[in-house]
């Protein structure tokens, strides 16, 4: 999978992408991400991204010029991604929505929003998909970014050491969409706190019933 981030914060993953599993995935070649400054393509002298919005009001938008050039550029790059703008407004991400990302596409381009937001024709004219992470609002669009980077990257075969550790997680399909069983390991008793007799009874069948009569 190769993520493809529009942001004027790149700074902002570095910590990100060097850690964990995003780096060992990277490491594999499985994931590849790249990050592209939009400032760079702003034709202002001294490189301003942001204006003030027509009709008045608090704030400043996101110009169109440096987001049509730095997204017309990307897209010779990644011919077959679509472009997804993180945004309060999008559809909200969803494990499903992960899954059906991770499955349909090969690439993606992840444009971080900032300020107000940015000029409605970029949206009309070049972004295919708006998605939020949740129904509150950051600063910028690099958060969200992070998250789904990190939420499809698992689902990448190769990714993450076991491919079948996300098969039987939170929100799965196995697990009937619902918050996963609670996990306990050594010691068998920590501080007089015990773990349930049944998880250590090794009886299969029993774990599996009990595993799935704790799903949340
Ligand atoms: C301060 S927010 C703009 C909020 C916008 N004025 C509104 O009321 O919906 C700046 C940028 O952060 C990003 N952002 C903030 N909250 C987000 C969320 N919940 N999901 C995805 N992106 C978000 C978007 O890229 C957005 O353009």
């Amino acid at each position: 999978m190769q993520f493809h981030i529009l942001t004027i914060f790149p700074e902002m993953f570095k910590g990100f992408l060097n850690e964990s599993i995003l780096k060992k995935a990277q490491g594999k070649g499985v994931v590849d991400i790249q990050i592209h400054d939009i400032r760079e393509y702003s034709k202002d002298k001294h490189k301003k991204t942001d204006d003030t919005p027509y009709g008045g009001g608090a704030g400043m938008v996101f110009t169109p010029q440096p987001l049509f050039d730095c997204i017309e550029d990307v897209k010779k790059m990644a011919t077959k991604a679509p472009v997804i703008y993180l945004t309060p407004g999008g559809r909200r991400l969803t494990q499903a929505g992960v899954e059906h990302l991770n499955k349909k596409f090969t690439q993606l381009i992840l444009l971080c929003g900032h300020y107000e937001g940015i000029d409605q024709r970029v949206i009309d004219e070049l972004v295919d998909m708006e998605i939020s992470i949740g129904d509150y609002v950051l600063s910028g669009g690099e958060i969200p970014a992070m998250v789904l980077v990190d939420a499809v990257s698992r689902l990448v075969p190769g990714a993450l050491g076991n491919d079948e550790s996300h098969m039987e997680e939170s929100f799965t399909k196995k697990l009937g969409r619902k918050k996963e069983y609670p996990h306990y390991t050594k010691p068998a008793d920590f501080r007089g706190f015990k773990v349930p007799d049944v998880l250590m009874g090794g009886n299969h069948a029993e774990i599996e019933r009990w595993r799935k009569n704790h799903l949340r």
